[in-house]
């Protein structure tokens, strides 16, 4: 693979990528890496490459002819990628470092100054990255990690053939913290298992090391992970309890049920994947209500010849208290719910979860059931948000007015956990 720097610092290069792999890689002709500077393209006696900006401010501009003339002669043997280094661009990924990589040739251009006249951009470059966001002083450093991040993947240039693929990001998760001897230093012991010779063992151990990390340090990787975010939905139950709620003036009461909520939170929980819905209710008619509402909706429904929806409310079970719900949850899965409630009201002391880490925290925390409670009326009783293991973040919109329906409140919260 080739990459070629257009830069006017092709000194800053060296000794990075002659050291170590990288180095390795060039001297196997694995890597070949060359410079094209824009200086010796520039046309007027003082040999300028850059010139102040129209419409005024601070700095300079690298000029439209030396540039491209640049850019060009780096790619006329072949038909290059030309990525730009630039704060606009995207930034660089795992992901986007494999693909790279399996380019032929990449030309990569460096920036200076205030940056590069813009119909460089449109005429001579196929992408922007960037490599974070905050602004450097120049491409060059940029240029460095976008070839030691896709060098990696080139075929050969890593020693051991999967050390790539067995690292942070490769699975979507960080990857799990590494010893090597001795075996204890300053009274710190490597955990035994790594030291047991038992490879199952081990393996799950790092897996476990692996997405706890992750859930601590980068819980959206977590959330953003497909398959491990429908896991969850799978065994997440939602609960909706209309006693013991308050009413207005803070009283606790029972309220009624509202027919829409039975059916359209059943459908939204089907949307999502999730286990069970339970309309929570004390009083016997009105749980023999819901019953009621679900079969005539089904029936409407199978007259209307949409199984699909007569599905969603399939998953509804009535329930006459939030514990007994807890327990049929707990019979039905043979482990111990993590019982997690909303309100609109922020948790005293702000200690509420948020919903990638609500996600990332019972991902890794292994198969527990997860049990929503939502209430109806003015929200839920004290003691059910303080006997619960965490209370969920308030859904906001854009002001301090919040006050969704429940089943409004059901589908954002839905949505900001499970959503893709
Ligand atoms: C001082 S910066 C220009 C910043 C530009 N005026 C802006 O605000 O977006 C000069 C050059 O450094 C490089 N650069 C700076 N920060 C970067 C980053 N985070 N990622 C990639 N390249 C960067 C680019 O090539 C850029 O053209």
């Amino acid at each position: 693979m080739r990459f070629t720097v257009v830069t006017l610092f092709a000194g800053m290069f060296e000794q990075v990528l002659s050291t170590s792999v990288l180095g390795k890689a060039r001297a196997a002709g694995l890597v070949e890496i060359d410079f094209v500077n824009p200086r010796d393209f520039a046309t007027d006696k003082h040999r300028s490459v850059d010139d102040s900006p129209y419409g005024g401010g601070p700095g300079m501009v690298m000029k439209c002819d030396s540039l491209v003339a640049a850019i060009e002669t780096a790619g006329k043997s072949s038909s290059p990628h030309r990525v730009l280094l630039s704060p606009v661009g995207k930034t660089l990924t795992h992901s986007r470092a494999v693909a790279l990589a399996k380019m032929d040739h990449i030309v990569v251009v460096c920036g200076r100054y205030e940056g590069v006249d813009e119909r460089v951009v449109d005429m001579g470059i196929d992408e922007s990255l960037s490599i974070g966001d905050y602004v450097l002083t120049g491409g060059e450093l940029g240029a460095m990690v976008i070839i030691d991040a896709v060098a990696r993947f080139v075929p050969g240039v890593l020693g051991h053939a999967d050390s790539a693929d067995d690292e942070s990001f490769s699975g979507g998760l960080l990857e799990h913290p590494q010893y090597t001897r001795p075996a204890e230093f300053r009274g710190q012991a490597v955990p035994a298992t790594l030291l047991s010779g038992n490879h199952a063992k081990i393996d799950a151990w790092r897996r476990e090391q692996s997405l706890s990390r992750t859930a601590m340090h980068r819980p959206e990787l977590i959330r953003q992970d497909t398959v491990l975010t429908q896991a969850l939905a799978a065994r997440t139950y939602v609960l909706l309890a209309h006693h013991p709620v308050l009413d207005r003036n803070g009283e606790t009461v029972t309220t009624s049920v509202t027919n829409f909520d039975i059916h359209d939170i059943a459908r939204s929980c089907a949307t999502y994947g999730v286990a069970g819905y339970f309309p929570v209710s004390p009083v016997r008619l009105q749980r023999e209500k819901i019953a009621r509402i679900i079969e005539i909706w089904q029936r409407e429904i199978a007259q209307a010849g949409s199984d699909d929806r007569g599905q969603a409310l399939s998953t509804v079970a009535v329930s006459e208290s939030i514990s007994s719900a807890i327990e049929t949850i707990r019979r039905r899965t043979k482990a111990e719910p993590w019982v997690v409630t909303t309100s609109a009201q922020a948790a005293p002391g702000g200690l509420h979860v948020g919903y990638s880490e609500l996600v990332a925290q019972r991902v890794a925390d292994g198969s527990r059931p997860l049990v929503l409670v939502l209430g109806t009326g003015w929200g839920l009783h004290s003691g059910i948000l303080a006997g619960a293991d965490q209370q969920l973040a308030p859904i906001r919109g854009t002001g301090d007015f919040n006050h969704l329906s429940v089943r409004s409140a059901a589908s954002s919260i839905l949505d900001r956990l499970f959503g893709q």
